[in-house]
């Protein structure tokens, strides 16, 4: 009896390890078929050759993988590196930048090196004339590729440094030359685009300002002001603590604050009305002045302010670590005479700017009446699972993750409106468009009553939604991703293309370039 009861215990354990050993078994089934089908494909080719009038692909890898021996089935196909500056201009603006490791002063001994462009991050700051024909050579001194891609500038397509669409990342030892005219005037920045969310955060980004041909207002001051994350701490340009900026009372300021990292920060400036001047490097028709107005910049975003410097004391720009606040006493940035009484950190005002209600309107190009030749949706949202063979959060366009989501086609001329829609609860996403700006038409369905507002990157919270519209003036094969540049890397990017573009980069592994 004693015997029969044992052998019953241990048929019930060894069904019950059966069991556990089947749901494990199954689980890695599942893992390792996830890992395995959402691994980026070996050979990922973003042309458009093959695809004809083809519109909102959504089969795109696999149609557009033969576009490199296809001459398309619409004409001849236009090679991406066909779509380039002109060879020389009046005005040439000419750089060098090395990506090279640097140790940054604020670095602990043991916190290993930055990822530069010619040893500081931000790197040098590039200052051009609008016009100006501009000629960067790159070279590359780190151990892994890179490319500088030109936020918010609508570069011809083959100068964009997208590593696998309009270029293979630079190689170690390797050099690479950009050229591009600095068409529109304002406040842009650089940065990689190969392992974009890792480089960028490893710091090789830096401003590139391009100052108008004829200037409606004169800055005595101007100083571009790069924020970014280095191991938790928040650093404005190359100092965490608190800088000042030399200016007179009554001295005109211009300061362009730069969101190099991937999630938002509240900025307000203490002790003088201020401006916000423009968005994303283009002007805002007859801003009016603001008191310690908060202002939310999130990724990728530009905002400048401008000011007079007070007859006494000095103005400072403080910081929150999110969107939320409150501010913090470090990093601070004062203007103003030295030993002049700086304002104090003030606490954060009930409401922060809205530019969908700010500046007066004038007659634009693009509003909501327009009549728009092609409208496109695209829902942001997020979801578990794997992206590129990881397991984690997956972020989506249209419920699919790069390289599944829809290609948005567009001829040139035609009048392109995006909607954007922030399905997510959770989840603020700066979405950003390359080789062209936007036009902001309405939030929430509501047209905008204030100055008309031209962005390259438009963040929206949860539950929001923009329209936004643009001309179709630049061909090529140009991305859509979010910048927090993390949401990027797990899959919330996307292609707006032009028909009949070739291209002989592919993203993968065989090629090695991946551009987020
Ligand atoms: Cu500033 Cu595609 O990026
Ligand atoms: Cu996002």
């Amino acid at each position: 009896m004693n015997a029969s009861k044992k052998s019953g215990k241990r048929r019930v354990a060894s069904r019950v390890l059966l069991t556990i050993l089947c749901i494990l078994g199954a689980m890695g089934v599942v893992v390792g078929l996830g890992m395995w089908t959402s691994r980026y494909p070996d050979v990922i080719n973003m042309g458009t050759a093959c695809m004809g009038e083809m519109q909102h692909m959504d089969t795109m890898p696999q149609m557009s993988n033969m576009s490199t021996d296809c001459q398309g089935a619409s004409g001849v196909a236009i090679p991406i590196a066909s779509l380039h500056a002109p060879e020389t201009a009046a005005h040439i603006a000419e750089f060098t930048l090395t990506a090279q490791y640097a140790h940054l002063p604020f670095f602990a001994k043991d916190q290993g090196d930055a990822w530069t462009f010619n040893g500081t991050s931000p790197g040098p700051t590039l200052r051009v004339r609008q016009g100006d024909l501009v000629v960067v050579h790159l070279r590359n001194r780190l151990s892994a590729g890179v490319t500088i891609h030109w936020h918010g500038v609508a570069v011809p397509n083959v100068a964009d440094g997208v590593a696998g669409v309009t270029q293979d990342a630079v190689k170690p030892g390797e050099t690479y030359t950009y050229r591009f005219v600095a068409k529109d005037a304002g406040t842009y920045w650089y940065h990689s685009h190969q392992e974009s969310f890792e480089q960028t955060g490893h710091g090789l980004y830096g401003v590139l300002i391009v100052d108008p041909a004829k200037p409606s207002v004169h800055d005595d001051v101007d100083v571009p002001l790069a924020l970014h994350t280095w191991n938790g701490t928040l650093a404005v340009n190359m100092t965490t603590g608190r800088q000042r900026i030399e200016a007179k009372p009554g001295q005109w300021v211009r300061l362009r604050l730069v969101e190099t990292d991937n999630t938002p920060h509240l900025v307000t400036l203490a002790g003088v009305p201020f401006l916000v001047a423009a968005l994303d490097g283009h002007d805002l028709h007859e801003p009016t002045p603001l008191t310690k107005v908060p202002l939310v910049v999130d990724g990728g975003q530009r905002y400048d302010l401008r000011f007079q410097v007070p007859q006494s004391g000095a103005a400072a720009l403080y910081i929150a670590s999110d969107e939320n606040g409150p501010y913090q006493k470090t990093p601070a940035v004062v203007i103003g005479s030295e030993g002049a009484a700086v304002a104090p950190v003030p606490a954060v005002g009930p409401k922060e700017f809205d530019f969908t209600t700010y500046g007066q309107p004038k007659p634009d190009a693009i509003t909501a009446k327009s009549h728009f030749d092609v409208t496109y949706t695209i829902t942001l949202n997020y979801t578990f699972g794997f992206s590129n063979g990881r397991p984690g959060p997956v972020f989506t366009l249209d419920g699919q993750s790069f390289p599944n989501t829809p290609m948005l086609m567009v001829k040139e001329g035609q009048l392109v409106r995006l909607r954007f829609v922030n399905e997510g609860n959770a989840g603020i996403h700066p979405m950003h468009l390359h080789g062209h700006t936007f036009t902001v038409v309405t939030k929430n369905g509501r047209a905008l009553s204030g100055s008309p507002v031209r962005l390259d990157t438009i963040s929206l919270r949860p539950g929001e939604s923009y329209d936004v519209a643009f001309y179709a003036d630049n061909p090529g094969l140009w991305m859509i991703h979010c910048h927090n540049l993390y949401h990027a890397n797990h899959g919330m990017d996307m292609m707006l293309a032009y028909p009949n573009i070739s291209t002989p980069y592919n993203i993968g592994y065989a090629s090695g370039n991946f551009p987020d």
